[in-house]
């Protein structure tokens, strides 16, 4: 078969193995310390989902929904949709399991491979991990600085470099609609400088004209209404305690006025965290308050000011999402650790009635549960003493004919013993290590 005819992953997607596998291992674990020992629970949702929940939740007038969803027909004339972000998912979970029942706020956490169908280059793929926490269920300040507090803390656990936090809040309700109205007539008023991109957005999403890297459209967003000068009282004391819980907390940040958000969810706090030691895509991870979203995907036409007819109050919510592999590009982790093993069980000659002993003494060692590895390549007994060493294998059974030798491979020892006894002997020998 010729290069170029040798099936690859492919673009924008990646095998993780080695080193890369074990790294992710430490990131996992240092997750699940941070979140579950903060009250987050491990939720795992389905890769597919209707395609009418992201349409719905993230924002039919997003790049996500517009051109980066992995869609697919079902067979029956459903599209379904490869996810390309988790919130949207894990409110659908919290309204189909009725977790309104449960104590509030509900909070969860998961690590899944999410599918955006994006132009590849360092730091951003088409499939790419995400580690992120949801809390639903509660409005308080507490909740908004609690969840950067947690992503703050795993970040520097995992040694990311150059960490900038940047804030803000969008408001809510009508001070938002308000905001929204001023700023389309100030972008009308400038259209003819703006980009298409931006012109073709102004009715459906204003908003991410602040996020625009075209230079004509730049210069007249720095003159643009701004939204904190907008907010409702409500929204701007949420926004005050938000950040005075986080210079309770210690964590350093920057309110940044034009801070916007790919995804159409956000009320109130929106926050992103970037590092300098990432290229174009600064973005590590970066979340907010979503406090209209369950309804929303609970029923689309629920009107906003229902007054008296809502018989439920709405759930609010708040997290975010980090890139995995950003997180490790940027990031200093901790050195993966070799886990040795307690017992490599070796041939001493190649053939059936060995490899059954040795196989049996295997058994026998996991059973009382030692770490344990046997010969299945057919090395040499030098290869497999080698190969032990690799392994970092404390002892080395080599099984014979009529009895096992047992080498210590840190003392040096070697002893003859009937292969029935060999297991006690290393338990023997490991207690009093
Ligand atoms: P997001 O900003 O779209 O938010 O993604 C969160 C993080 O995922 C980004 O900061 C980035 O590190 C990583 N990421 C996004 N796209 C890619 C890609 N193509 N390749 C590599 N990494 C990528 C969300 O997804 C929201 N669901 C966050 C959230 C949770 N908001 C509230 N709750």
């Amino acid at each position: 078969m010729s290069r170029e005819e040798r099936i690859k992953a492919p673009r924008g997607t990646f095998d993780v193995l080695g080193e890369q596998a074990g790294v992710r291992s430490i990131l996992e674990g240092r997750a699940r310390s941070i979140l579950e020992g903060a009250g987050y629970e491990r939720i795992e949702t389905p890769v597919l989902e209707a395609t009418e929940l992201f349409a719905r939740g993230v924002g039919s007038s997003t790049d996500i929904v517009q051109k980066e969803m992995f869609s697919l027909d079902d067979g029956g004339g459903r599209s379904l949709t490869l996810r390309p972000e988790g919130t949207a998912p894990i409110c659908r979970a919290y309204v189909e399991h009725g977790m309104h029942k449960r104590k509030q706020p509900v909070k969860l956490w998961y690590l899944s491979s999410f599918f955006r169908h994006e132009r590849a280059q360092a730091g951003r793929y088409r499939q790419f991990w995400q580690v992120g926490a949801e809390a639903l269920g509660s409005e308080d300040p507490a909740v908004d600085a609690e969840s950067i507090v947690l992503l703050s803390a795993l970040l520097e656990e995992m040694g990311v470099r150059g960490v900038r936090l940047r804030l803000s809040s969008l408001g809510s309700g009508e001070s938002r609609s308000e905001y929204r109205e001023r700023l389309q007539v100030y972008l009308r008023a400038h259209e003819a400088s703006l980009s298409e991109e931006v012109r073709g957005r102004i009715e459906l999403n204003p908003l991410r004209a602040f996020d625009s890297d075209h230079e004509g459209t730049k210069r007249i967003m720095e003159n643009a209404p701004r939204l904190l000068d907008f907010l409702s009282l409500e929204d701007a004391e949420h926004f005050a305690q938000v950040r005075d819980l986080l210079e309770v907390a210690k964590v350093p940040y920057e309110v940044d006025q034009t801070l916007v958000r790919g995804l159409d969810y956000y009320t109130r706090t929106v926050f992103e965290f970037t590092s300098d030691a990432l290229g174009a895509q600064s973005g590590v991870g970066g979340g907010g308050r979503y406090d209209g979203l369950v309804e929303k995907i609970k029923s689309p036409a629920t009107p906003p000011t229902f007054g008296t007819m809502i018989k439920s109050p709405p759930t609010p919510g708040m997290g975010w999402a980090a890139g995995i592999e950003r997180i490790l590009l940027a990031g200093d982790p901790p050195p993966v650790a070799v886990s040795p093993i307690d017992l490599f069980v070796a041939l001493d000659t190649p053939g059936t009635s060995s490899r059954r002993a040795a196989f049996g003494l295997l058994a026998e060692a996991r059973s009382a549960g030692l770490t344990a590895q046997m010969e299945l390549a057919g090395r040499s007994l030098k290869g497999q003493l080698g190969y032990a060493n690799v392994l970092g294998a404390r002892y080395v059974a080599i099984v014979g004919k009529d009895e096992t030798g047992l080498k210590d491979m840190q003392g040096g020892g070697q002893e003859r013993l009937a292969t029935d006894t060999v297991i006690h002997a290393v338990l023997r020998g490991l207690r009093t290590l």
